[in-house]
């Protein structure tokens, strides 16, 4: 029997995320939920079932890039990563602080880069 696949989905202890990872478990994958937010993910992996399990993960960071990448490939084979988390700010862009911006960028920007960095050295 085929060993069954893994999926990660980050920014998964809530709203979109958390969606995609329920159907990715009802379409057979071992998921791997992340969030900055550990409770939550813990608490959404709960809810998936079907093996799901979590992982307490900043997308800014690339260490947990490299241990939830890691976490993935020993559990089986890895068939989809979702770079879901990320922020979005409602409002005139113009409207955002200099802070909020910058989070912006450094979040959403930092969860590709990080990502390619961690498949690349552990493919
Ligand atoms: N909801 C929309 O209408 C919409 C539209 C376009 C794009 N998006 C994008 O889709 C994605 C999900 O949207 P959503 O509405 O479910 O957002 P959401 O804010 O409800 O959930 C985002 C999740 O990402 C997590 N997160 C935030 N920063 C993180 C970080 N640094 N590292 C790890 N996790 C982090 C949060 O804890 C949260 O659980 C986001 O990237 C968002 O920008 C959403």
């Amino acid at each position: 029997m085929l060993e069954p696949s893994t999926a990660v989905v980050t920014g998964a202890g809530r709203g979109i995320g958390l969606e995609i990872a329920r159907q990715l478990a009802a379409a057979g994958h071992k998921v791997l939920l992340t969030d900055v937010d550990g409770d939550a993910a813990e608490r959404a992996a709960t809810e998936v079932g079907g093996g799901a399990w979590s992982a307490t993960h900043d997308v800014r960071d690339p260490s947990g890039h490299r241990e939830v990448a890691a976490q993935a490939l020993a559990a089986g084979p890895l068939a989809v990563w979702v770079n879901n988390a990320g922020i979005l700010l409602a409002g005139n862009s113009w409207s955002h602080s200099d802070a909020e911006i910058a989070s912006i960028l450094d979040v959403n920007g930092s969860n590709d880069q990080n990502l390619w960095m961690s498949l690349g050295e552990g493919a």
